[in-house]
C-alpha cells in the first residue's frame, strides 16, 4: 500500500525543505524525500547548501578572514596578539558542527510543521487518477540501477496529487580530470582539506573559485586560479570586476585569464596542470591540490523522468513556466534544477511560491531582482543590471558611485577598499542596478533590493534618512551621485 499525501516533495534542499514547511502551514499533508548522507553515513537534511555549499563555506571564510586580521591586520589598531597558530583541525571541525546544527534544525522545523521526512532517493513511477506515484529507493544508486533492472524493488511507494521537484544541482567536472576529492576536488573536497596545501591550483574563476581560494589563501596556500575567458567576473559591473581584480592581486590572488586547459597530470602527492596562456604560450602549473570549479549542473538523476512524460532540456534543466509549473499537470520544478540562477535563496523564493499557488494564491517572482553575492573580502553584491547590459539594451541611464574611503564607518574599521554604485534610468529616476565591492556588501545589498522591488528612483534612496556613522550611508550617498550631489566626497 502506497502512502498518499497532498504534496511530496523531492529533495529536502533550501529549495524543498521550504516549499514543504510553506505547504505544511497552509493545511496540506506533505512529505518530503531526501536521500543526502553525511560522510559517516548519516541521513541528513538540507541539501547542497547546508551540507556542502552555502553555510560551510562561509563558516570557513569567517575563520579564516579572522586568522588573517590576526596575523596581518590587528597590529594596524594597536593590538599585538601573542604567537598565532593555525588548529586546521579545529577549524574544520567547528565548521562540521554549524552544519550538523542547521541540517538538525531542518529536520526540528520539517517535524515542528508535521512534515514527514522520507529517507531515501524519489524515482517517479508514473501517474493514475490517484496521483503522481514515486517508488523510495535506499540512495541514488539504487534509484539509478532501476531503470536497468525493472525487478529493483523499491522499499516503498508514495502517492500525492502535487508533486515539487528541488533536486538541485552537482558540481560540473571537466573531461579528462577525474575528481577524487582528495588530490582533485570539487566544492566537497576543497572544504574538508586535511592540511593546508602550499601550492592551490583552482579551475575556474566564479564564485567557488574566489570564495574558497581566499579561504585557502588566507590560511597560507599560494592560489593561483586558471579562468578560461578573456574577462573577470563577467556578470558582475565591469567597474566592479576591475576594482575586485586590483584588490585580490593586492591580497597575493593570482588569476590567469583566458587560459585553456589541456591536461592535468597527477602524481602520488602532486598535481600538474597543463595549459595554453591567453598568447598561445604553453605551460605549467605544479600544485599539491586542484580544485575544479567550472559550474554546476542540474541533478535529475535516478529521478525517472520520463514514467511521468517529462524530460530535461539539453542543459538539463527541467523546463518550467513563470509559475515553476512543468508540462505535466501537478507537477513543479523549482530552485537549481530550473533555470535562473543557482542561489538558495532563488530557490527558497520559488518554493514558497509554488506552495502557495497549489494553494490559488497568486504569487510572483521577479529573477531581475535576485540579489548575488561573492563572499570574498571585500565582499561583492550586486542587484538588477550592470553598465554593460543597459549599454548594450540601448537604455540611457545615470550612475552615481561613492567610494567607502569617504564613509566614517569604513574609514573606521579600516575597510576601505571599494564604492557603491547605481545606475538609474534617465529619464524616471528608476533604479535599475546597484552594485557593491566593500565592507558588508551582503546585507548593504537588501536596501538595494527592496528599493528595486518597490521600484523606487534614486532620489528616493537619496531622501530616506540612514542613520550614521553607518556603512549605508554609502548607498545613500551613491543615490545622491546619480545627480551629482554627494555631500562626503
Ligand atoms: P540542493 O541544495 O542541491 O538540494 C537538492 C537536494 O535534493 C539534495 O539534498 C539531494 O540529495 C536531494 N535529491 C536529489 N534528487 C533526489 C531524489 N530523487 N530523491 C530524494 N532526494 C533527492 N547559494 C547562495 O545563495 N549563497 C551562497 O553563499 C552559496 N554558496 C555556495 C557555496 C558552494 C561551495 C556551493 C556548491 C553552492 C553555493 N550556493 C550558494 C548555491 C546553493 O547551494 C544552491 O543554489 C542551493 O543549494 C540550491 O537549492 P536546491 O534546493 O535547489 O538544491
Ligand atoms: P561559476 O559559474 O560561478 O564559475 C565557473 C567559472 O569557471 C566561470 O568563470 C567559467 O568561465 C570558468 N570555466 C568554465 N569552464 C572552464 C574551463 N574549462 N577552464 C577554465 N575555466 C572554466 O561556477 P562555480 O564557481 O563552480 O559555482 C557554481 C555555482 O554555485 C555558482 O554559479 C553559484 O550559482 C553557486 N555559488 C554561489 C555562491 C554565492 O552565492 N556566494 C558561492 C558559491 C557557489
Amino acid at each position: 500500500m502506497s502512502k498518499t499525501f497532498d504534496i511530496v516533495v523531492i529533495g529536502g534542499g533550501p529549495g524543498g525543505y521550504i516549499a514543504a514547511i510553506r505547504a505544511a502551514q497552509l493545511g496540506y499533508s506533505v512529505a518530503c524525500i531526501e536521500s543526502w548522507k553525511t560522510p559517516k553515513g548519516e541521513p541528513a537534511l538540507g541539501g547542497t547548501c547546508l551540507n556542502v555549499g552555502c553555510i560551510p563555506s562561509k563558516a570557513l571564510l569567517h575563520s579564516s578572514e579572522l586568522y588573517e586580521e590576526v596575523v596581518h591586520h590587528l597590529g594596524d589598531h594597536g593590538i599585538t596578539a601573542g604567537s598565532t597558530k593555525l588548529d586546521l583541525g579545529k577549524m574544520l571541525g567547528r565548521k562540521d558542527g554549524v552544519v550538523s546544527k542547521m541540517t538538525k534544525g531542518v529536520e526540528f522545523l520539517l517535524r515542528k510543521n508535521k512534515v514527514q521526512w522520507i529517507k531515501g532517493h524519489g524515482r517517479f513511477v508514473g501517474r493514475s487518477d490517484a496521483g503522481v506515484e514515486l517508488a523510495i529507493y535506499p540512495d541514488p544508486a539504487a534509484a539509478v540501477a532501476a531503470a536497468d533492472a525493472k525487478a529493483a524493488k523499491p522499499a516503498e511507494t508514495v502517492v500525492a496529487s502535487q508533486v515539487i521537484i528541488a533536486t538541485g544541482s552537482k558540481a560540473r567536472h571537466l573531461p579528462g580530470i577525474a575528481v577524487d576529492n582528495k588530490l582533485i576536488s570539487d566544492n566537497e573536497g576543497a572544504l574538508t582539506f586535511e592540511s593546508v596545501p602550499a601550492k592551490l591550483a583552482i579551475i575556474g574563476a566564479g564564485v567557488i573559485g574566489l570564495e574558497l581560494g581566499s579561504v585557502w589563501r588566507r590560511l597560507g596556500s599560494d592560489v593561483t586560479i586558471l579562468e578560461a575567458l578573456p574577462a573577470f567576473l563577467g556578470a558582475a559591473d565591469q567597474a566592479v570586476a576591475k576594482e575586485a581584480a586590483k584588490i585580490f592581486a593586492k591580497q597575493g590572488l593570482k588569476i590567469e585569464l583566458g587560459v585553456k586547459i589541456d591536461a592535468v597530470t597527477t602524481t602520488k602527492k602532486a598535481v600538474k596542470v597543463r595549459y595554453a596562456s591567453a598568447e598561445g604560450e604553453a605551460k605549467e602549473l605544479a600544485a599539491d591540490r586542484l580544485i575544479v570549479s567550472v559550474g554546476r549542473v542540474p541533478n535529475t538523476d535516478g529521478l525517472g523522468l520520463e514514467a511521468i512524460g517529462l524530460a530535461a532540456d539539453e542543459r538539463g534543466f527541467i523546463p518550467v513556466d513563470d509559475h515553476c509549473a512543468t508540462t505535466v499537470p501537478g507537477v513543479w520544478a523549482i530552485g537549481d534544477v530550473v533555470r535562473g540562477p543557482m542561489l538558495a535563496h532563488k530557490a527558497e523564493d520559488e518554493g514558497v511560491a509554488v506552495a502557495e499557488r497549489i494553494a490559488g494564491q497568486k504569487p510572483h517572482i521577479d529573477l531581475g531582482t535576485i540579489p548575488w553575492v561573492i563572499y570574498t573580502h571585500p565582499e561583492i553584491a550586486w542587484v538588477g543590471k550592470t553598465e554593460q547590459q543597459l549599454k548594450t539594451e540601448g537604455r540611457a541611464f545615470r550612475s552615481g558611485q561613492f567610494p567607502f574611503l569617504a564613509n566614517g564607518r569604513a574609514v573606521g574599521m579600516g575597510s576601505t577598499d571599494g564604492f557603491v554604485k547605481i545606475l538609474a534610468d534617465e529619464k524616471t529616476d528608476e533604479v535599475l542596478g546597484v552594485h557593491i565591492i566593500g565592507p558588508g556588501a551582503s546585507d548593504l545589498i537588501a536596501e538595494a533590493v527592496m528599493a528595486m522591488e518597490f521600484k523606487a528612483s534614486s532620489e528616493d534612496i537619496a531622501r530616506i534618512c540612514h542613520a550614521h556613522p553607518t556603512l549605508a550611508e554609502a548607498v545613500k550617498e551613491a543615490a545622491l551621485a546619480v545627480d551629482k550631489r554627494t555631500l562626503n566626497f
